[in-house]
């Protein structure tokens, strides 16, 4: 396994198996992340080793995405460990660099994506998603990837970023991995670190209320406004839990259906696919998670 901390070094790497070299034509698969990594992480490389040639992890944690009071700065890094478990699996090529590398100087060039970043947590982080857009754009032409591999736990950011991919004709499909979960059903993430043994244990309560308004939608009767009641509901069972947002989308536009409408009459009749999508803070830590129901 290759570590490259330039961009240079990333883009030397790449040349070196191209096309050009080999006579064939190589796919690259790319899995951007922050670090810090967990199995959720590593569902993604194992896919894109699985259909690609080659597969590069990135690690960086990007300032552009936090908010001033945000945990940039305490946001969990562990670099050596990270590189372990990147090799364990089977990366190729680790592209992990220094903050100076991908900003030498404040960028003036940004990607904003409008509409799809106003809602859910687009409407609590302002400019989170053109952090998000700007650096996986600058990620994209750095790799020039055919694949990149994102983790539907981040549904909005999913949206955003096929989205963009589709407005600026990006050559490189956006591929959604399904959420990883711990075995009480808490969805894997770096910050689960922060949470008390007791927020800990609360926490679960989010895939709770995703499971419970699945139940609900076997009564094909339920609206928009029910399937939210029903989500709040459940959630304000722990005590410790401090709700953002609990809410229910179109899917991937995120625009609200009327509150009134039934959510099967969207899902069967109109062919269009609706969210459930949760923000809960426990103290400090702010939680998300998220559900799709889609025809099948
Ligand atoms: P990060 O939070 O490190 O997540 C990296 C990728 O792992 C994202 O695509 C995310 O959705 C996915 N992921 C996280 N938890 C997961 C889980 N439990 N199951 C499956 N996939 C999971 O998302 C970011 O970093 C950043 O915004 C980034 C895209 C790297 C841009 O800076």
């Amino acid at each position: 396994m290759i570590i490259c901390r330039s961009v240079e070094e990333m883009r030397q790497w790449l040349r070196a198996q191209s096309a050009y070299r080999t006579g064939k034509t190589r796919t690259v698969g790319l899995v951007p992340t922050m670090g810090y990594l967990h199995d959720g992480h590593l569902s993604l490389v194992k896919r894109a080793k699985r259909e690609n040639d080659y597969t590069v992890l990135s690690i960086f944690v990007n300032p552009l995405q936090f908010g001033p009071t945000e945990d940039f700065e305490r946001y969990p890094r562990d670099e050596e460990r990270d590189l372990a478990l990147a090799e364990g699996v089977g990366t190729d090529a680790v592209f992990l660099p220094s903050l100076g590398a991908m900003y030498p100087d404040k960028p003036l060039t940004t990607v904003q994506v409008a509409g799809i970043t106003e809602a859910l947590c687009g409407a609590s982080r302002p400019g989170h998603f053109d952090g998000v857009a700007t650096v996986v754009s600058k990620l994209f032409h750095i790799v020039d990837p055919d694949r990149a591999y994102f983790g539907m736990k981040d549904a909005q950011q999913v949206a955003v970023l096929t989205q963009m991919v589709n407005d600026l004709n990006l050559d490189t499909t956006i591929v959604r991995c399904p959420t990883l979960r711990e075995a009480d059903g808490l969805a894997l993430s770096s910050r689960n670190v922060y949470l008390t043994p007791e927020e800990r244990s609360q926490a679960t309560v989010l895939y709770k209320a995703l499971q419970a308004l699945r139940e609900a939608l076997k009564d094909r009767e339920l609206t928009v406004a029910q399937a939210e009641r029903l989500l709040m509901d459940t959630i304000q069972q722990s005590p410790l839990a401090v709700i953002e947002y609990a809410e229910v989308r179109t899917f991937p536009r995120l625009e609200a259906p009327a509150r009134e409408s039934r959510m099967m009459e969207w899902i069967e009749h109109q062919g269009t696919a609706l969210i459930a999508a949760l923000a809960v803070k426990f103290g400090n830590t702010r939680l998300i998670d998220n559900m799709v129901f889609d025809h099948d």
